[in-house]
């Protein structure tokens, strides 16, 4: 018999869970990262945020819609004053691949000249978006420009990025869950699963 990990009661705990409220977790393959395992993580990120920007006049800045969720408990894990501020750019859709360009949809309120800028991301994946918002940011002047990201695809890197922080490396999966959406679903899930590939097969047929 195949050995299991501690990993695999969690999924199976965390599925159960969600299947009581949602028929979401019929489209799930398996939890790659539980509730438990990110509300942690995102404990350490607030205390090393502390820690690097204690005295600064830190902002946030939030990449709509994927980085809703993280911001919400990221910005709750910090304890130093800072304010936040969202911005959107345009979606390439579930699979296609960043092209570099990225489109502007909503520009921050708030102006970062001379401020402390932290990028908040739901992931990284080409590194394309965040390539090109780092160059538009920079622009402004900011005091320092760092990024701090939930997840991150190494392995599908096309651009270096630097001057970040990671929640989790994860490998080459389409994930879902935690803001993360396919078609504009499954954001709300608390945590970060793989999703059947049946699901977006038969949403491209
Ligand atoms: P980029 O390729 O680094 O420019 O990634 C841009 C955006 O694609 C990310 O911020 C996500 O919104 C989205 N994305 C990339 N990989 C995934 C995934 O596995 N699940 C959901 N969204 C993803
Ligand atoms: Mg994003």
């Amino acid at each position: 018999m195949a050995e299991r990990s501690p990993g695999v009661a969690v999924v199976n705990e965390e599925k159960s869970e969600a299947c009581v409220q949602s028929s979401m977790c019929q489209d799930i393959e398996r939890v790659l990262i539980s509730a438990e395992e990110i509300q942690d993580r995102v404990r350490d990120l607030g205390r090393q945020i502390d820690e690097r920007y204690a005295g600064e006049d830190l902002l946030l800045i939030a990449v709509l819609k994927g980085s809703i969720v993280f911001i919400a408990d990221l910005m709750r894990a910090i304890s130093i004053p800072h304010e936040v501020d969202f911005l959107a750019t345009s979606s390439y859709g579930a699979f296609s691949t960043s092209s570099g360009v990225v489109r502007i949809l909503k520009d921050l309120n708030e102006p970062i000249g001379g401020r402390h800028a932290l990028l908040v991301e739901d992931i990284i994946d080409s590194g394309h978006t965040l390539a090109y918002l780092t160059r538009l940011f920079s622009a402004r002047n900011p005091a320092s420009l760092e990024i701090v990201t939930l997840l991150d695809k190494p392995s599908r890197r096309e651009v270096d990025i630097d001057l970040f922080w990671t929640g989790f490396s994860i490998p080459n999966e389409f994930v879902i869950g935690y803001g993360l959406d396919f078609n504009q679903k499954y954001r709300n899930l608390p945590y970060i699963g793989v999703l059947k590939p049946e699901v977006y097969q038969a949403d491209s047929e």
